[in-house]
This record gives structure tokens, sequence and C-alpha cells, in this order.
């Protein structure tokens, strides 16, 4: 037998398929610099390849569905003994096929050989997992583009008045026939969107742009929100309830998502907002607005946003005089606040043309 053929004694294959039944039924072993997944169920063994084939995620530290190993990145699927692929998270890739190397092993009295030398190809399947929102971002030529993004919770099915969306709604309309601008108003709440789902925490290599949830989940909308965010809008104004103190729930589920275009600075130094703008519109029966604001702005200047003076309008009650039907109608017919509003999206829209140019 030459070098290249050598068995390599992995160990009494009881002893092994104990310790793999206790932990998991897979683990990682490194054998000749190659990493490889062994795994271990009702009596047979299998090794292959402990790479993913779609970002080089561990597969030894995924789970085992069937007769398949599940990477823990995005759920591409294995099949444990052979490497090829069985299944995947989404339908692009369930017929795209491709192959993680798989070893021979071989049981010789008590002992489990392995065959590096026997090792078969990767095959890399026929699959691009790109998305349209992840092209380089360019600002198309012509007018200056101003985005309302209300982030506060409402049922569409049944509207209600929102103080924050009604200045965001006067200020926008406003602007458009007084500061030659393109306008455009997003609604959270009309979008149907997945939170993240912590792919940052399992590896900042996991979490990727476009979001690892927008490739492989055609119906989750946060794509529009991504769209409107990096490639359409110069001006961001963003409305937001105080709920508890804090900003709305839907503003964090969003923030979280956008997670994905933030870890591109910190991981690939490749920043996607650049010279746009941002300044928010805050209301609510409780106070803490500087609170809110703060946090905000920090989050916003973190994805790469620049800051108009006096970046915000905020208006509360107050923690003691809580009377919500009589605030909605003080907003309504409030000419202060509408005045106010406008005048952030002016200076918003001022600072933006010094920054497009
Ligand atoms: S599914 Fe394995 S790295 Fe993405």
């Amino acid at each position: 037998m030459t070098a290249s053929e050598e068995w390599i004694d992995l160990g009494e294959a009881k002893e092994l398929a104990r310790d793999l039944e206790a932990n998991g039924l897979v683990k990682e072993i490194v054998l000749k610099d190659k990493r490889i997944a062994l795994s271990y169920r009702d009596g047979a063994f299998g090794a292959i390849g402990a790479l993913c084939n779609h970002m080089g995620g561990p597969l030894a530290e995924g789970r085992m569905v069937g007769e398949a190993l599940e990477c823990p990145w995005h759920y591409w699927q294995f099949d444990r003994r052979t490497g090829e692929a069985v299944n995947a998270a989404h339908e692009p890739l369930a017929s795209a096929g491709g192959r993680l190397p798989s070893y021979p092993l071989k049981r010789e009295g008590d002992r489990l050989w392995i065959q590096i030398a026997g090792e078969t190809p990767r095959v890399r399947p026929n699959y691009n997992p790109g998305h349209p929102v992840g092209r380089d971002p360019e600002r198309a030529p012509g007018r200056l583009r101003v985005l309302a993004l209300s982030t506060t919770v409402i049922d569409p099915a049944h509207p209600r008045y929102s103080t924050s969306e009604a200045l965001l709604t006067s200020a926008l309309s406003r602007a458009e026939r007084e500061l030659d601008v393109e306008t455009r108003f997003l609604r959270l709440a009309d979008l149907k969107f997945r939170h993240c789902e912590g792919f940052y925490s399992k590896s900042e290599r996991a979490c990727t742009w476009p979001c690892s949830i927008t490739k492989m989940d055609p119906q989750d909308e946060m794509a529009v929100v991504y769209e409107a965010l990096v490639h359409w809008a110069d001006v961001v104004i963003i409305g937001t309830p105080i709920r508890w103190g804090s900003a709305s729930s839907l503003y964090y589920k969003m923030a979280e998502r956008l997670n994905a275009v933030q870890n591109q600075i910190t991981l690939r130094n490749r920043v996607l907002i650049q010279k746009k703008v941002a300044a928010l519109v805050i209301t609510g029966g409780q106070d803490n607005i500087q609170a809110v604001a703060g946090q905000m702005l920090s989050f916003f200047g973190e994805l790469g946003f620049t800051f108009p003076p006096f970046p915000f309008v905020a208006h509360s009650l107050g923690w003691s005089a809580e009377k919500m039907a009589a605030n909605m109608e003080y907003v309504r017919s409030s000419e202060d606040l509408h005045q106010h509003a406008y005048e952030l999206v002016e200076r918003a829209v001022a600072h933006a043309r010094v920054a497009v140019g």
C-alpha cells in the first residue's frame, strides 16, 4: 500500500459511536489538513468535508436532519455519507445540485478507519445566491429624493390617526410642493418582513449583504426598505412614536435587519450609505424624547448617514399628562408642530444638496 492509499485508524468504533451519540451525532476532526465532519446514526458512520459549499459554514456545528447534515449558517443540507446536496432552505438551491468531498470509511475488528486519499471532489452548485438589492449603490441622476419612513405600528386593515405619521405626511407633501424634490412615503406596517434571526451571532460572516433572510425568502419584504435607504433616497425622515420610553417595536425590528448594512463597514470597509442625510420626527404621550433621539441618531450615524443642524422635531405630553385623544387633537391642529416638521425636512434637504453636490 502506498502512502496515498493509507488508511488512518480513527479509534474504537463503539467508543466513537458512543461519543457521537452523546454529542449531537456529528463532530469535526482534522486529518492531514482536511476538516472532516464525522457522523454516526443507526449503526452507520459517515465522513464528508466539514466546510459548507455555500460560504464555508462549519457543518459539524449544524444539526442532523434525517440522513443530512444541515449547515448552521443558512441551512444548506448535505447527505452525511456521500456529501451530495440533498435539500435546501430555499427553492433556487433545491435543484442546483453540488456535492461536498466524502471519504471512504471501513471497520476492521472493533476499529474504524478512514482513507484521505479516497476523497471525492467538491462540486460547487450552479447557483448564484445574489439579490438585485446587493448591487453597488450608485446615485441615479435626478432631483433630490426624500423618503418619509414611518415606523408606527398600525393594522393596515384598521388605520388610525398617528401623530408622527401625520407630521411626516404634511411635511413631505409641503416639501414636494415647495422644495423641488421627489418624495416617497414608506410605512413599515404595510410590509411583511421577518425579524433578524441572529445570523451575526452565529458568525459575522454568516450575516451577509443583502441580508441572508432577504436572499433565502422571496416573501420577505425588507428588500423594499434596503432598496429605499441604500439605493433611492438622499434624505430619510424617520418617524416614530415613543413606547415605554423607546422607539416603536417596528423601528427596532427594522434596525436589527439593518445590521446587514452596518456589518459591511465592520467586515469589509464597504460603506453602502454615503452622502445621505437622516432626520427624525418623534412623538408620544410619554416623555424620554432625548433618549429616543439619541439612540436613533447614534444608529443612523453608524450606518453612514449625516444629520442637518437640529436633526429632530419631537412632541410629548409628558409622563403625568397622558390624554391621548386630546393629544391627537393637539397635533392635528398645531400649526407650530407642522411648521417645525416641514422646516426639519427643509434643513435636511439643504444639507443633502451640499452632500450630494
Ligand atoms: S448555508 Fe452553509 S455557509 Fe451558508
